[in-house]
């Protein structure tokens, strides 16, 4: 895609110097950046062309309706000239990332020694979110243990938690979350920590919750991308990929979920450019990411078997069901995964009213191979596999920055949902 080559170039430059000496690699700066949301009325690449001009910094893939973008601010003026169909999402994306940056310090478990639920008033540090999971997990010996999947690129464990109930360990089908596999939808983190929260703390009061535990096993792996998500802290809040290099390009990272080795010698649905932000490898599965999940995901399979796999997002407010790689593609279960996605997104409306739009991930959005859901459906025969892209719409305001007063909404929303799904599936 043009304006993401153009994105990528910008960078280029940092990025060289930082190969040579790390630490002169300077913070990206959105400061002045307005993001808009142009209306593309199913042409897109005549938008597209529009900006080329522009050191532009696209949001979205699919384009047929819109194509949200920040625009840096010498460009401001001329972009305006364009005279495009618009709405303003951020006035100021660096001073929106700025508020959102200012996370609290985390105050750690409380007297019965499990962490203050004030962790969700604010986005935190990569270390404040490991020190988080291990408090947790020391307040709920008997329910949990970390675990972990895998390594990344740089080093980093891909750690979770096991959560189970009154049947024991690795007694029950698997329940099976991944978050920020895309780097900067911090969001999904928050949320899946929520779930997990929640499943521990209301084990012991509440029935519901009871009934739910006692019949799964819960393996919620919040950060797949530990090294993106690192980086959008430390250099690029709107990087996305691993923090993989190749050689025969300068441009770092891989989509782990275009890198699934399923479909994933297809051609429509990510690109072979290590510039773009859907790039998928050269191989199929050739991320160290990739392999650890692969690894993890064939034991769950191969044991008590996945009964659900989500895959959290963000944004767009969608429950996307299989398939990525195919448009007409159907899951054998379709109907039944479709009954079940309306439910819950009726569910979530019921706490504060947010719309989640339901369907075939491909018909819906647009196509993706190598995707984890595909893999999960056909290979690990997850019941069901759907990704959730979260908070917000986008139509009013924000996109990946979404503002820290809306994680607790937006988790409370999603819990009310899962707990629907959970008891009905
Ligand atoms: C138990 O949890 C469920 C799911 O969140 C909730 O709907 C229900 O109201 C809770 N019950 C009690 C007694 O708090
Ligand atoms: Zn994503």
């Amino acid at each position: 895609m043009k304006l993401s080559t153009i994105f990528v170039q910008a960078l280029l430059v940092p990025l060289a110097l930082a190969a040579a000496a790390p630490k002169l690699e300077k913070k990206v700066s959105y400061d002045g950046y307005k993001v808009f949301r142009i209306s593309t009325h199913h042409d897109g690449a005549i938008i597209k062309e529009k900006l080329a001009p522009f050191a532009a910094v696209p949001f979205n893939l699919n384009t047929e309706e819109h194509l949200d973008v920040a625009i840096p601010p010498q460009d401001l003026a001329a972009f305006k000239a364009l005279n495009l169909e618009t709405e303003v999402l951020h006035e100021n994306l660096g001073a929106d990332i700025a508020e959102e940056g200012k996370f609290a310090a985390y105050d750690g478990p409380s007297a019965q020694a499990v962490p203050s639920l004030n962790w969700f008033n604010s986005y935190h540090s990569y270390a404040d979110h490991v020190t988080f999971f291990s408090d947790l997990q020391g307040a709920f010996p008997q329910n949990s243990e970390l675990i972990t999947a895998g390594t990344s690129v740089q080093g980093r464990s891909i750690f979770g938690i096991h959560l189970w109930g009154s049947g024991g360990k690795g007694s029950k089908p698997a329940v099976y979350f991944h978050g920020t596999v895309h780097a900067r939808e911090w969001i999904t983190a928050k949320v899946v920590e929520y779930i997990a929260y929640n499943l521990l703390v209301q084990y012991s009061t509440n029935a519901t919750v009871k009934t739910i535990l006692d019949k799964y096993d819960f393996y919620i792996l919040p950060f797949v991308n530990p090294d993106g998500f690192v980086y959008t802290q430390t250099n690029d809040r709107l990087w996305r990929k691993n923090r993989q290099t190749r050689s025969g390009s300068s441009c770092v990272g891989t989509d782990i979920n275009r890198n699934w080795p399923y479909k994933w010698e297809l051609t429509n649905g990510a690109s072979t450019n290590p510039c773009a932000e859907t790039y998928k490898g050269v191989a199929a599965g050739d991320t160290p990411e990739n392999k650890g999940l692969v690894a993890f995901t064939k034991s769950l399979a191969a044991g008590k078997g996945i009964k659900l796999y989500i895959d959290w997002h963000s944004f767009g407010q969608y429950i996307l069901l299989p398939y990525g790689y195919d448009c007409s593609a159907r899951a054998a279960n379709h109907a039944r995964q479709t009954t079940l996605a309306s439910g819950v997104a009726s569910r979530i409306a019921q706490s504060y009213g947010t719309r989640f739009t339901y369907g075939p991930s491909c018909s819906t959005l647009y196509a993706t191979t190598g995707s984890s859901v595909d893999y999960l459906t056909d290979v690990s025969k997850a019941e069901l596999a759907w990704t959730i892209e979260l908070r917000p719409t986008g139509s009013s305001s924000s996109g990946f920055i979404l503002p820290a007063a809306q994680i607790l909404p937006s988790a409370i929303e999603q819990w009310e949902g899962m707990t629907y799904l959970l008891t009905t599936m």
